[in-house]
């Protein structure tokens, strides 16, 4: 069976900004790795297309929704594309496919007696499509995300029976693995204690949705319209297109990484419909935190959005994934600082590693006719080879536990003792006497096999990099070689010939 793992589908009002990149590229990493392990992955993400938020967008852009949403989802594939992001399937909720799964999977839930009409009153944010909770009365009350007014509803609708799941939902969440982090988890605990309420499902207000079968002017609500796109994609590229279709095609997912504002749907309201439908429930709902830009929230009122494409074609992919998994703990809230972003890429990348690379590879194409030293410590055992081995291990469990910062520190750990270790031994010095001459062959080799191992655990994260330091090493892998085969100790082919160095990261300016 697939590892599933799915970013959330993004609301198509506008491109994809910093937070839309984070998530993709955590996902991205996570996927990346999973394959690397010899798993089998599909990588799941795409666009929420429907509802009033994006019914109003395309009004006020005079365009046709379903135009203004292909213009968008077009863009957030063309993103994706240019990050270089290894998903699997884009599912798109204004699809005819997405449609069907919607309508099925709401005869399941209507089959089970979950659905009924009802009046729903409430103030509803349309930033976020969501009633918000007794927010005093007020139509000044501003929705604390958006900070948009709220607006006063009242209007039949179809409801859905979360109520009856209390106790179901309780022991989900009760599960230590299935909301991460902890601190979130406590949160929706918290929530489901003060009791559930049904929520209402349908609109007779929208008109860019999904018809509710059977009945006229509903629409579905957009969040349970949305939520079925992760289990429509399964079948994308696949023959057959029905609910059992992607439940015989690896339904559930393993992990949904979500941001912590939307952990409400997808720790509650979506195991209770999967249960309703008779579905399997996710395995993991990952809450991360919320980004900032140098200590603020980032808004276009406030003019400081950072727009992810220019951050790309100033540095390049792989720097601002090592800042965003990296410095910000996985669960977190970070921010985005530019002095602090430069500092890290030339400290971490261009100085730890490259520099590292580079003066090896010189010392050894000096010394060694352009070459991997030959050496004659066949038991490959010394005191590098003990610590790459120790980082090994910690970054495999840090990324299996979704430590991904962890894991980065891992490699950059490995990276700061191997140029001590370089340091230490002095082989600059020592390859002045004849008689060092073995002893500095076996340094040298060290030193570059622990570069090579450095590489490889670079690849889920920052896989063009890993490539680069690949290729100055003039290491070719054997294709039946595993992964974590490759990570052994050993590994870098004696006497292959070195390519001339060049750096493999440029050092950052940072301009005020
Ligand atoms: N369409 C819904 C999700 C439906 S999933 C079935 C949605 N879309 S969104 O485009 O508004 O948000 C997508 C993701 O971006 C959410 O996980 C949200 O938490 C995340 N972020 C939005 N702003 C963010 C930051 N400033 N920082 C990090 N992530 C943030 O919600």
């Amino acid at each position: 069976m697939s590892f599933i793992i799915t970013t959330p589908l993004y609301y198509v009002n506008d491109k994809p900004h910093l937070g839309s990149i984070y998530t993709t590229i955590i996902c991205d990493s996570i996927a990346r790795y999973k394959r690397l392990c010899g798993e089998e992955v599909t990588f799941i993400t795409g666009v929420d297309e429907h509802g009033l938020k994006i019914q109003r967008t395309a009004k006020d852009n005079d365009l046709d929704p379903q135009v203004h949403c292909d213009n968008i989802s077009d863009i957030f594939k063309k993103n994706w594309k240019d990050w270089d992001i290894s998903f699997d399937k884009f599912v798109r909720t204004s699809s005819k496919d997405h449609e069907k799964i919607v309508s099925e999977f709401y005869k399941k839930v209507q089959g089970s007696d979950d659905i009924y009409m009802g009046v729903q009153k409430g103030w509803y944010c349309v930033g976020c499509e969501e009633f918000k909770d007794n927010p005093e009365n007020s139509s000044t009350f501003k929705c604390p995300i958006h900070q948009k007014n709220l607006e006063w509803k009242n209007e039949e609708n179809l409801f859905f029976r979360l109520s009856k799941y209390q106790t179901e939902i309780e022991d989900i969440i009760s599960e230590p693995n299935f909301i991460e982090p902890k601190e979130r988890r406590n949160e929706i605990i918290n929530f489901v204690s003060r009791g559930l309420k049904d929520f209402s499902i349908s609109r007779t207000n929208v008109t860019w949705g999904i018809s509710v079968p059977d009945l006229i002017n509903h629409t579905f609500y957009v969040w349970f319209d949305a939520l079925l796109g992760y289990v429509s994609a399964v079948n994308i590229g696949n023959n057959e297109n029905s609910l059992d279709a992607s439940i015989q095609g690896g339904w559930p997912a393993d992990i949904h990484l979500i941001g912590k504002d939307i952990l409400r749907f997808h720790a509650i309201y979506w195991p209770a419909m999967l249960l309703s439908a008779g579905m399997k429930i996710p395995k993991k709902v990952m809450g991360h935190g919320f980004l900032t830009r140098e200590g603020q929230k980032m808004g276009k009122s406030l003019g400081n959005v950072l727009d992810p494409q220019v951050l790309l074609s100033k540095y390049g992919k792989d720097p601002v994934r090592w800042y965003l998994i990296k410095d910000i703990s996985l669960g977190n809230d970070g921010d985005f600082q530019d002095k602090r972003f430069v500092d890290i890429i030339n400290n971490d990348l261009a100085n730890t590693i490259g520099n590292l690379l580079n003066r090896t590879s010189s010392m050894s194409r000096k010394w060694f006719d352009n070459r991997v030293p030959c050496h004659e410590n066949k038991t490959f055992k010394n005191e590098l080879s003990s610590l790459a081995k120790i980082a090994v291990e910690n970054y495999i469990n840090n990324f299996n536990t979704l430590k991904l910062d962890q894991a980065a520190k891992d490699i950059l750990n490995l990276a700061e003792n191997t140029n001590l270790y370089l340091n230490d031994k002095q082989p600059w010095i020592l390859i002045k006497e004849e008689s060092k001459i073995l002893l500095v062959k076996e340094i040298i080799y060290n030193v570059l096999e622990s570069t090579r191992i450095i590489a490889l655990l670079l690849r889920p994260i920052l896989p063009e990099l890993s490539l680069k330091i690949d290729a100055q090493l003039g290491h070719v892998y054997n294709k039946d070689m595993s992964w974590k085969e490759e990570l052994e100790w050993g590994k870098l082919i004696q006497n292959t010939a070195l390519p001339k160095p060049k750096p493999i990261i440029n050092k950052l300016e940072y301009e005020q």
